[in-house]
């Protein structure tokens, strides 16, 4: 049954699972209110600079030592760049945003035995905009969220329409995903990679967005600002576009084309406190379409829940004053989760 109150719409999405593809498909001439963002969080289009764009780099000659630099000098002037010739097969791409679409096509009734309240794990969670219950303003975006513990695991517990390209997803990326990494320690001589990376990438969260065509696309979004709060995010986008990140120490947004085959990726809050700020962990946000439906497929690069995040010893041992104290990582992304998105607010958590 359609809801006809606005407070209806809520229920509709949030507890019946239906999500903003629901309210999507019901075909509303107007968006209802509780989407409706403050002025100042929406995409404001004078902001948006059309001639600049984040680094694109070509990752098909891995002994060519440029690579390593322009990714660590893209971590460090833009914390977002793409990379093209990654190595990760295009079907393994395609297949798993298929997958995605499969997945949110199910039936309210199926995604909802995923809900936080029904999920037989707490590592498969499907929900719709970030956090309702603390949100001022929802918004416009529906995701099913799987925390990596094992294949044995996944494979009980993952979704059957989208699990196992998910796993192959995060398989294909493992490479490409360590070797960033290490070139990013490199450059802050912190290279002992065998032992950094349980710290570096010791978890894995991957995340299936879907982005619904959304009447009065203009007085909402698809995601608010925020910065994510892994190491290293690698995020496979389809061909629609919308994500907008901030220009660092501006108030002006780029946006970051769509471009086949490619993967983008950003610095997240945890490798900016290792890093003591060199890394730059940067605001972004979505978009939402009133034409296209979009999916993307980020997979978030984290450290173990159990482990202390702090600036690495090897940043600091040229005297380099410590700009954020050790933290438990699991402190700091449920520090995250209490809130809206607020931007780059989260780090504060962390600072000295
Ligand atoms: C996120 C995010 C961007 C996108 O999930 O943290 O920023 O393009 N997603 O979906
Ligand atoms: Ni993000």
């Amino acid at each position: 049954m359609a809801p006809s109150f606005s407070d209806d719409y809520t229920h509709f999405a949030v507890k019946k699972g239906h999500g903003v593809k629901g309210i999507s498909e019901l075909g509303l001439k107007a968006l209802p209110k509780q989407y409706i963002q403050p002025l100042e969080e929406r995409i404001d289009m004078t902001k948006v600079l059309d001639k600049e764009s984040i680094p694109v780099i070509d990752m098909s000659n891995l002994d060519d030592p440029n690579v390593a630099d322009q990714i660590a000098n893209a971590a460090e002037k833009w914390g977002f760049f793409q990379i093209v010739n990654h190595g990760v097969p295009i079907e393994v791409l395609e297949d798993v945003k298929e997958a995605t679409r499969s997945f949110f096509q199910l039936p309210a009734d199926e995604k909802i035995k995923f809900s936080q309240e029904n999920s037989p794990t707490k590592h498969v969670r499907f929900g719709t905009s970030f956090i309702p219950k603390a949100e001022k303003a929802l918004e416009w975006k529906d995701y099913l969220s799987l925390f990596y513990v094992s294949d044995e695991e996944s494979s009980t517990f993952w979704p059957a329409a989208c699990k196992n390209e998910a796993i192959e997803f995060m398989k294909k990326s493992e490479f490409v995903i360590k070797w960033l990494l290490q070139a990013l320690m490199q450059k802050l001589n912190a290279e002992n990679m065998d032992s950094k990376a349980p710290l570096l990438m010791g978890s894995k969260r991957i995340n299936l967005n879907y982005y619904p065509i959304c009447p009065n696309p203009e007085l909402t979004v698809g995601v608010g600002r925020h910065s994510d709060v892994s190491t290293l995010t690698f995020l496979l986008q389809d061909n629609i576009g919308g994500l907008y990140v901030r220009k660092m120490e501006t108030d002006a947004w780029i946006h970051v084309p769509p471009i086949s085959g490619s993967i983008v990726i950003n610095v997240g809050d945890a490798l900016q406190i290792m890093s003591n700020g060199k890394y730059k962990s940067v605001e972004h946000r979505v978009a939402a379409n009133g034409s296209n439906n979009r999916v993307s497929v980020p997979i978030f690069v984290n450290p173990r829940p159990e482990d202390i995040i702090g600036p690495l010893p090897e940043v600091l041992r040229n005297g380099e004053k410590a700009m954020y104290k050790q933290v438990l990582y699991s402190d700091y992304v449920k520090h995250f989760f209490r809130k809206g998105h607020d931007g780059k607010e989260t780090i504060d958590f962390a600072k000295i």
